[in-house]
């Protein structure tokens, strides 16, 4: 099957791999300017569970009034095509990225939305102006270093009942050593990494969730299968 040049170029740059020096930004940066055209297309095929993701995300504010949202390490701001025309019930939605190749993308995309923010941050220096009624992480966790730190913050930025949304790759006790190990190198090349970690902590900040795991193909690596798990936590009182 023919491949388009900037489906080649985002292959290329996976395989060559995110860089080891320099600070996380200017990583993102270097890794991600080069497929930023290719991102979406070849993302698509590789980032599963996000429109199921965001259908929960709205069933939980179906009750709120003009709900205030933020995606923490929104790229370029896909999963407002998710949301759809739902987004004109939203007060605010915050994409928030420290990636300017992505967020040139995100903010051509909601160039007419004029209740969508792009801000370009390190997500752990991101304070909206009022308590938050969700937050969205999709596929970003395992790619902040420092993401016990956004959790936290996450937790913190909620209102009481708000909603924590969570999709991304993960490793399982059901996988044997040697394909967690597979997958954590694989990804790692990335700057990807997976950790059981993540979920664990979920669990603890936001005991009322509901939680899934799948697997899912990973383009170009026929046969092969990997973890991701979607997740949809509520704050409660006890938890603020
Ligand atoms: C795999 S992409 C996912 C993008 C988008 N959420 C999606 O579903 O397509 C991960 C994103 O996290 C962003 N990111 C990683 N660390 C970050 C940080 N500390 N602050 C803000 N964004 C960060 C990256 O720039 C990248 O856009």
């Amino acid at each position: 099957m023919p491949i388009s040049a900037a489906r080649f170029g985002t292959l290329m740059q996976l395989l060559r791999g995110q860089r080891r020096h320099g600070d996380h930004a200017g990583r993102l940066q270097a890794f991600y300017a080069p497929q930023a055209d290719g991102y979406d297309d070849f993302r698509e095929r590789l980032l599963h569970g996000r429109q199921e993701l965001v259908a929960g995300l709205l069933a939980n504010l179906a009750q709120t009034n003009r709900p205030i949202l933020a995606e923490l390490g929104a790229g370029t701001g896909k999963n407002l095509d998710y949301i759809g025309r739902e987004v004109a019930r939203f007060k605010r939605i915050d994409l928030v990225d420290l990636c300017p190749a992505l967020l040139a993308i995100a903010r051509r995309r909601a160039a007419s939305l004029a209740n969508v923010k792009v801000i370009e941050a390190d997500v752990r220096r991101y304070r909206p102006a009022a308590a938050l009624d969700a937050v969205l992480c999709s596929y970003s966790l395992s790619m902040m270093p420092e993401w016990r730190e956004v959790l936290d913050l996450a937790l913190a930025l909620l209102k009481p009942g708000g909603t924590m949304a969570v999709v991304d790759f993960t490793v399982t006790a059901g996988q044997s050593r040697f394909a967690r190990r597979f997958w954590q190198a694989w990804f790692g090349h990335d700057g990807v990494r997976l950790s059981p970690e993540h979920l664990a902590l979920l669990r603890r900040h936001f005991p009322e969730h509901r939680y899934q795991e799948r697997r899912c193909a990973v383009p170009y690596l026929p046969g092969l299968t990997v973890p991701y798990y979607l997740f949809i936590g509520r704050k409660t009182a006890g938890n603020a």
